[in-house]
């Protein structure tokens, strides 16, 4: 058993203003963050990318496992296999898999089959979370710990002026025979990322947020 050592809490981010003010501030920057499926194919930089991989990895996560995994792809032939495998997916998904409320659901957005922008984005970053550690080690709330990272993730890309979307192909395990994964991880989430194109447009239902007092319990 290894013992605990302590430090003291190291120098944090101080907003130098009052918490109210950096709110207001904070979610100004977040609350114009979208899902983007109109990408356009201007390059971004690994060193952008991985930029933006090390802020997720700054998440919490059960017993600091650190079950995230980050494939990074701007292989066109990759990205090729991907989409193609994913549209493969999503036309048995529109036409059998999704029930009938699934569909009526996802009507006010406007998805389809088509999935081009896996091709246009310049990065297609898939996030695989970990079940077991690679020598079969025991994982603690891998769902939690992957989900707060990919939030970070999308936060950190918004900070930095692009955009993603968080695409969810259903069922997902093609990306990780396609990209050769081990065993012992599964994909979470597909995200695209890179500039929205010029004419990008987004559904007019992705702006409306649900008020305070129904999603806020105070006690
Ligand atoms: C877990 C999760 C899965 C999602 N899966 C898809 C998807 O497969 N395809 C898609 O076009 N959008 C997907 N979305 C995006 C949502 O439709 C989008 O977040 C929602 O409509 C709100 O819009 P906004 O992100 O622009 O605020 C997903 C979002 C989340 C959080």
């Amino acid at each position: 058993m290894t013992e605990p050592r302590f430090v003291p809490l190291p120098p944090r981010h101080d907003p130098g203003i009052a918490p109210e003010e950096a709110l207001r501030a904070f979610h100004e920057t977040l609350r114009t963050r979208r899902s983007v499926r109109m990408f356009s194919d201007r390059s971004v930089s690994r060193e952008v990318i991985e930029g933006i991989v090390t802020c997720a990895a700054t998440a919490p996560s059960g017993a600091n496992k650190q079950p995230w995994r980050f494939v990074c792809v701007s292989d066109p032939a990759t990205k090729r296999q991907i989409r193609l495998a994913a549209e493969e997916e999503e036309r048995a998904f529109y036409k059998r898999r999704a029930n009938d409320e699934w569909l009526r659901d996802l009507a006010p957005l406007g998805t389809d089959e088509d999935k081009s922008y896996l091709e246009i984005a310049p990065w297609l970053v898939v996030v695989f979370k970990q079940v077991r550690t690679e020598s079969g080690g025991q994982i603690y709330y891998a769902d939690e710990s992957v989900g707060i990272s990919v939030g970070m993730f999308l936060v950190a890309a918004h900070v930095a002026g692009l955009v993603t979307l968080t695409h969810t192909p259903s069922p997902m395990k093609f990306l990780a025979d396609l990209l050769g994964r081990p065993a012992n991880e599964r994909a979470f989430v597909l995200l695209p990322i890179g500039y929205p194109s010029d004419d990008c447009e987004v559904p007019e239902h992705a702006l409306t947020r649900k008020p305070l007092d129904e999603i806020a319990d105070f006690r």
